[in-house]
Formats: C-alpha cells, structure tokens, sequence
C-alpha cells in the first residue's frame, strides 16, 4: 500500500505573494482554486477498510485451511488472515481496485515455512478455484498418502479466469490423469506438474493455454503422443516433458514455438528422427533429448540454433555420422552424444567451439584420428571419448592432459596411443604409450619405466629407481604399492 499522500501546504498569506515571482504567483493561484479536502481522514477511511477480506471469501480460505493442515486453529489465530500482522508464511494478500476489500492472491502449502499438508489431504478444488482473486497456487511434497488426483469443475468458478501459476510438485498420492479441462483455466502462465504419479496422456486443450510460458510435466507416468497442438503456445520459454513414457514421434510443430528456450523430452520412448522444423527455435539455449529411441542423421538445421549452450542426446539408436556442422554452434558449452552408435570421425570442425567444456562421445563406433584442434579448446575441462575405435597418436600436449587430469577418459580405444613424453600426464586416461602392446595406465606407466630418460621429468628418474630397487629386491608387494601410489598420482 502507498503511503498517504502529502496534505497540500497551507497556501501563505496573501500579502507575501507580492514579492514572489510570476511563476511562483501562478501556482499559489492553482492551489487557491482546489477544492478544500481533508485527504487524510478520507485515506484513514479507505485503509480501515483495505484491512478487511469480503466476508465470503474469508470463510472460503477458512475452509480450505481446515481442510488442508492442522497447523493450528486457523480462525482462532488468525481471525484477519490478510491483515499484515495476523497473517502466515505462504499467504499473499492484495487489494483490489474493484472493490476495497484485500482478496487472497497466492496460496503456498507443503514445505516449510508455509502450512503443513495433513496426510489425509486431497486436492481441494471445490474449494481453492472459488477464491475469485487466486494468483498462484503452490503444493509441494504435500499429497503423500491419501490418494488424489487432479480435478477441476466443470463450470468456470471465479479462479479460473485469475489463476496464474499452478504448481503441483513432488505430491506421491497424485494419481491419475491430467483433466482436459484444465484449458479453461486461460490465464496460466507457469503450469507444474513434476514428480507426481500422473498417467494418462497430456490432453491436446494444452494447447489453448496461450499465456503458457513454463510447462513442467516431468518425472511423472505420461504416456501417448506429444500432441501437436502445444504448437498453440506461442508465449512458450520453456517446455520440460523428461522422464515420462511418452511415445511417438517429435511433432515437427514443436518448431513453431518462436520463444523456447528450453526444450527437455529425455527419458521417453519417443521414435523416429529430430524433425527439420527444429531449426526455426532460434532463442533454443538448452535442448535435451537423451535416452529416447530416435534415430538417423541429427538434421542439417541444427547449426542454425546459434544461441544453444547445451546439446545433450545421449541414449539414442542414431547410427549415423556427426554432421561437421555441429562445429558451427559456437556457443556449445556442453555437447553430450554418447552411446548412440555414432560412426565415423569425429568432425575436425569441433575444434572451433571455442566455449566447449564437456565433450561426451564414449561408447560410439568412432574411428579415425582425435582432431588435433581439441587440444586448443581453452575451456575443456570434461572429455570423454572412451570405448570407440579411434586410432593414431593422442594429439593432446603436456598441459591439455594436465589440465583435464581425471576428466579425461581415451579409454577402450585399441588403436589410440600416446606420445611418451606425455604419458606420465595421462597416467588416467587410459591409453598405452605407442609402440607398447599392453592396456591400461599401469601399462603406460611400467613401458615408461623401461625407458626412464625419455620421460624429461624428475619424478620418472626417482620412480624408475625406486623401481630398479624393488625390482632387484624382488618384493612384489611393495611394487604393488608402488603402482598404486602411481595410480593415485
Ligand atoms: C482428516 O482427518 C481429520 C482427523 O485427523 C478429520 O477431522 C478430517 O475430517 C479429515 N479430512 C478429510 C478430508 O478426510
Ligand atoms: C563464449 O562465451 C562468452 C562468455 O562466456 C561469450 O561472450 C561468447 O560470445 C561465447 N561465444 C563464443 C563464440 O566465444
Ligand atoms: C559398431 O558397428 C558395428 C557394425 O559396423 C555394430 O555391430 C556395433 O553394434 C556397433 N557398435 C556400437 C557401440 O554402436
Ligand atoms: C609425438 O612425438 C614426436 C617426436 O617426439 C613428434 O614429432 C610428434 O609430433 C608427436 N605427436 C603428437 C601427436 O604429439
Ligand atoms: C566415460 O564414460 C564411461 C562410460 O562409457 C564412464 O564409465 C566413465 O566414467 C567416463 N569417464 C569420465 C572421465 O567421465
Ligand atoms: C605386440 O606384442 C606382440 C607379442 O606379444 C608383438 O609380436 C607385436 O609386435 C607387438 N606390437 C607392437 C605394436 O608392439
């Protein structure tokens, strides 16, 4: 509430006037010719009054608190639930400009410090939509025993229209499906539903949600299409529907929703290819598709997404080559395409995502040569391109192993091997010394050991005659020892 404007000064004598200037002499004129007010008690009147809830209303909230928690004795309590000092944490109150009355905007339970859930508590929708002002409604982990589900009257009670935010998340006992019409509640924006027990599949009235800008859907029991009508939801930012059992394929309408910046479908059984139209999400900045049973060639499109940061698909019976046009997404930080029988060679244009830090391509068919421009990647820090047929000399120098340390991963590729100035970096990498037939870091580690003065480090001479040592004292258990302290170095 604003503060209580200022009474207009007492206009000052008249004979004072004489001496001001003509400006000054035209607004004492203004202010002689108001009307006379008392502004102050009129507000006072005013803000009694904007302390009150409409009776009705009041006794709405009432009921629901009672039916909802047991806190404590809501009316006993806290008579004026909207009155500032009478109020709980998770109570939002405003006025209205319809009425002086304040009205109930926000209603938060679950987590603490909001109102408790009792473990008999259902969802309340008989009650919650007749709150005619109601903004955001909040259950989190509030629904755990008493099974419920999601139902909204038919005939548009007064929330409908108000309602903003609904969010239902972490609520075990919510079962069941996601009533169609929830379309009518036509002034959501930000619609949760995560970590429930919901089945069914989304109903297609989704799509009239237009004010929608988040739709949260994940970690539930979805299943069927992903209708092509959330192609309806032009106010659209972000679009997480992971962790479902969705089927079918990616509506290729999924392109029409020009403001999307996260789109997150992992964790389905969705089929068939990454439709062309993904091209047009130009604002796409998060995009994951891991773990679904797509497959085929990533679409030549997809370097148009110049604002795409992470690009994460792994789990996916693709069986294609990466297109080199992947390099021109020059804002990939992460690009995550493991286990999903990709062939060929790893494009040498990946050297010029230039804010790359994680490279995931483990457990493809990959062959040829590791692009030596990934050694220039300054902020690499997570590679990992193990368990593929890559072959020839790892390009990766001194300081490229030393920084990745652990977070580098060559491993189960036969043909990979390392220069043998490097190897004492990699000793986790998991590649042998070229010329040496045996695996693993132990290996790359003992082959150095043969020839200690090419390693150029001081740490090979002490270690090579610590070795030469133990060798000639024949103690297996202390080399043992040794290869360990090797390893953990
Ligand atoms: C929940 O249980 C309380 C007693 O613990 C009871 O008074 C109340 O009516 C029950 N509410 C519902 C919705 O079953
Ligand atoms: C990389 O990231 C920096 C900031 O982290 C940003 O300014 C730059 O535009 C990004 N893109 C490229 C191509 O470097
Ligand atoms: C690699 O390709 C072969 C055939 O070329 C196939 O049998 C095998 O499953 C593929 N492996 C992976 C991990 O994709
Ligand atoms: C490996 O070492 C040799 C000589 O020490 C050098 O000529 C060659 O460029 C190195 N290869 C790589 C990939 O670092
Ligand atoms: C690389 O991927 C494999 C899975 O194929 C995983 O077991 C390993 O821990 C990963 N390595 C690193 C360093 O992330
Ligand atoms: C690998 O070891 C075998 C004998 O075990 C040897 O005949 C072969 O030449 C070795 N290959 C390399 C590349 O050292």
């Amino acid at each position: 509430m604003s503060s209580p404007p200022p009474p207009p000064p007492r206009p000052p004598p008249l004979f004072l006037s004489l001496s001001l200037s003509l400006p000054m002499l035209l607004l004492l004129l203004l202010l002689l010719s108001l009307p006379p007010t008392n502004p102050h008690a009129a507000h006072s009147i005013k803000q009694a009054q904007m302390m009150l809830m409409d009776p009705p209303e009041k006794e709405t909230l009432f009921r629901i608190m009672e039916a909802m928690s047991s806190d404590r004795d809501w009316r006993g309590s806290t008579p004026d639930p909207c009155s500032p000092g009478s109020s709980w944490p998770g109570i939002e109150c405003k006025p209205s400009s319809a009425d002086a009355y304040l009205h109930v905007t926000r209603l938060d339970f679950g987590a603490s410090p909001n109102p408790s859930c009792r473990p008999n508590a259902t969802f309340p929708s008989e009650l919650v939509f007749d709150l005619p002002f109601l903004q955001s409604l909040f259950f989190f982990r509030c629904f755990t025993s008493a099974k419920t589900t999601l139902s909204f009257p038919l005939q548009g009670p007064p929330a409908y229209a108000s309602l903003q935010q609904l969010s239902l998340r972490s609520n075990p006992a919510l079962l069941g499906a996601i009533p169609p019409h929830i379309s009518l509640l036509t002034s959501l924006q930000v619609l949760t539903l995560s970590q429930n027990h919901l089945h069914g599949s989304i109903p297609r009235g989704l799509g009239d949600l237009t004010s929608l800008v988040r739709l949260d859907l994940s970690y539930n029991s979805l299943s069927g299409p992903i209708p092509p009508q959330i192609a309806g939801l032009k106010s659209l930012v972000g679009l997480d529907l992971s962790y479902n059992s969705l089927t079918g394929a990616v509506p290729p309408a999924i392109g029409q929703l020009p403001l999307l910046q996260k789109l997150d479908l992992s964790s389905n059984k969705l089929t068939g290819s990454i439709p062309e139209s993904v091209e047009s999400l130009g604002c796409l900045v998060f995009l994951a598709l891991s773990n679904n049973m797509l497959s085929g060639r990533l679409p030549d499109g997809l370097q148009k997404l110049q604002n795409l940061q992470c690009f994460i698909m792994d789990d996916n019976p693709m069986f294609a080559p990466l297109p080199a046009q992947l390099g021109r997404l020059a804002n990939l930080q992460e690009l995550r395409l493991a286990s999903s029988g990709y062939s060929g060679t790893i494009p040498g244009s990946f050297a010029s995502l230039s804010n790359l830090t994680t490279l995931s391509l483990e457990n493809n068919n990959l062959t040829g040569e590791i692009p030596a421009g990934l050694s220039g990647l300054r902020r690499m820090y997570h590679l990992n391109l193990s368990r593929n047929m890559l072959s020839g000399v790892v390009p990766f120098n001194a300081g490229f192993l030393r920084r990745l340390g652990r977070n580098l991963d060559l491993g189960g590729n036969v043909g990979l091997c390392l220069n043998d100035s490097e190897s004492y970096e990699s000793a986790h990498a998991g590649v042998d010394v070229c010329g040496d037939n045996s695996t693993g870091a132990f290996a790359a580690s003992s082959s150095s050991m043969q020839k200690p003065l090419a390693w150029g480090s001081r740490w090979s001479f002490i270690s090579s005659a610590l070795w030469i040592l133990l060798s000639i004292a024949g103690s297996h258990t202390l080399m043992g020892v040794w290869e360990w302290y090797y390893v953990l170095l």
